[in-house]
């Protein structure tokens, strides 16, 4: 089974990821400035996971629809942010050409793919679902920092003893991925997650006919840099 399936679908993750329920009040309203879209914009939010940033994009007059894989995160959603909900696969997406103003896909959450084809599909389904103009929010982890963060810690298992988890992470033989192991709950998750240079990034959003329109290097707004954290696209399909 691909790790996705169970990982994000699993009471654990809830545990794991507690912190992101906090960050959402200073992700949320920075993350849908920077998709910049007027009020009565339609907007997929994909994928939406338990919906921690769906009011900040509501706040702003936006008309979101969600859609994720995770049967846990979608109930999630449902129940403490009510809103139109798909469940999903991100390589097939189930809307209709050209019927979207913008895609918001925060966290990392590309990369999750075994292989290039299939992540470039989905950016290729992001697309395809955009009208001409419409705008794409890619919000990644920078690898620099990644690279930066993972090598003080690599191979070695941290324990999270408030949290309730342990993690490992290490770095595929080949470089590409990041596999960050933990146990939570007596049980045993591995996220697998392919993370591209900047200039991979580009390539890819070019061939699935995206021009990127601004790259951040922060909530705020700054410049894209190398060493940042965050790596934010905004991309609009042509
Ligand atoms: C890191 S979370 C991010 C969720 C949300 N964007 C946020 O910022 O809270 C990644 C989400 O991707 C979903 N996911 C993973 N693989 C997927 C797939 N193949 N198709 C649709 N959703 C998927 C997971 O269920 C999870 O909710």
């Amino acid at each position: 089974m691909d790790w996705f399936i169970r990982d994000f679908d699993h009471p654990a993750y809830f545990t794991i990821y507690a912190d992101k329920a906090e960050d959402a009040s200073q992700e949320g309203p920075a993350l849908a400035a920077l998709l910049d879209l007027p009020p009565g914009s339609r907007v997929l939010d994909l994928p939406c996971g338990w919906g921690r940033l769906h009011p900040h994009l509501r706040t702003r007059g936006l008309e979101i629809v969600g859609g994720d894989l995770s049967v846990l995160n979608l109930s999630k959603h449902q129940a403490d942010h009510p809103a139109p909900l798909v469940r999903l696969d991100l390589r097939a997406l189930p809307f209709r050409p050209g019927c979207a103003d913008g895609v918001f896909c925060a966290f990392t959450s590309w990369g999750y793919f075994a292989t290039e084809e299939e992540n470039l599909r989905q950016l290729l389904e992001f697309a395809r679902v955009l009208r001409p103009g419409g705008v794409l929010l890619l919000d990644l982890a920078g690898r620099a920092f990644l690279q930066a963060a993972v090598a003080e810690v690599e191979g070695y298992w941290l324990d999270f003893l408030e949290e309730g988890y342990q993690e490992r992470a290490r770095w595929s033989p080949d470089g590409r991925r990041i596999r960050t192991e933990r146990t939570c709950q007596g049980e045993a998750f591995c996220h697998d997650i392919w993370i591209p240079t900047n200039a991979v990034i580009h390539t890819f959003l070019r061939e699935a006919g995206f021009a990127v329109s601004q790259a951040y290097g922060g909530l705020d707004g700054r410049p894209w840099e190398d060493g940042a954290e965050r790596w934010i696209y905004r991309a609009i399909k042509t």
